[in-house]
């Protein structure tokens, strides 16, 4: 089953958003399948944002990322990579539709309060990199899964 990871940000934890995000993708039809919450160091910052390494918001970036709290978390479904970030919205909020989580609750590229994961490899990548094999829990939700 398609997994991903997603990550309240700084700014999210610190507004008080942390249900209203969960409460997405939990309405949405993915299942929890891992979470924590965590105040990341620099280095571990700098390894989950390093394809962005040559940017030059890079700094900034793993400064905010690491300014406080994220909640870490891996959720399972049909779809669930596109799908999570359809929910999660375009990187610029003045870009991202109301409906989806940037487009509803921030202004500013550099404070969108999500992460989602783009792509497969991101996917495994990112999941590897913030969870062990151990932190995952196997759980039945009351959510169908249809063959077709
Ligand atoms: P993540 O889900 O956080 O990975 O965002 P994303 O996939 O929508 O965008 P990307 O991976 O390209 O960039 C990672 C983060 O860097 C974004 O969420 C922004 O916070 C920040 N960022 C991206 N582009 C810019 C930019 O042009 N300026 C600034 N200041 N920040 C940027
Ligand atoms: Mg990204």
């Amino acid at each position: 089953n398609e997994r991903t990871f997603i990550a309240i940000k700084p700014d999210g934890t610190a507004r008080g958003l942390i249900g209203e995000i969960i409460h997405r993708f939990e309405r949405k039809g993915y299942k929890l399948v891992a979470i924590k919450i965590l105040h990341p160091t620099k280095e571990q910052a700098e390894a989950h944002y390093a394809d962005l390494s040559s940017k030059p918001f890079f700094n900034g970036l793993v400064k905010f990322f690491s300014s406080g709290a994220i909640v870490a978390m891996v959720w399972e479904g049909k779809g669930v990579i596109k799908g999570g970030r359809s929910l999660v919205g375009a990187t610029d909020p003045a870009q991202s539709l109301p409906g989806s989580i940037r487009g509803d609750l921030c202004v500013e590229v550099g404070r969108n309060i999500v992460h989602g994961s783009d792509g497969p490899e991101s996917a495994q990548h990112e999941i590897k990199l913030w969870f062990k094999e151990n932190e995952f829990a196997e759980w039945n939700s009351i959510q169908p899964v249809y063959e077709n």
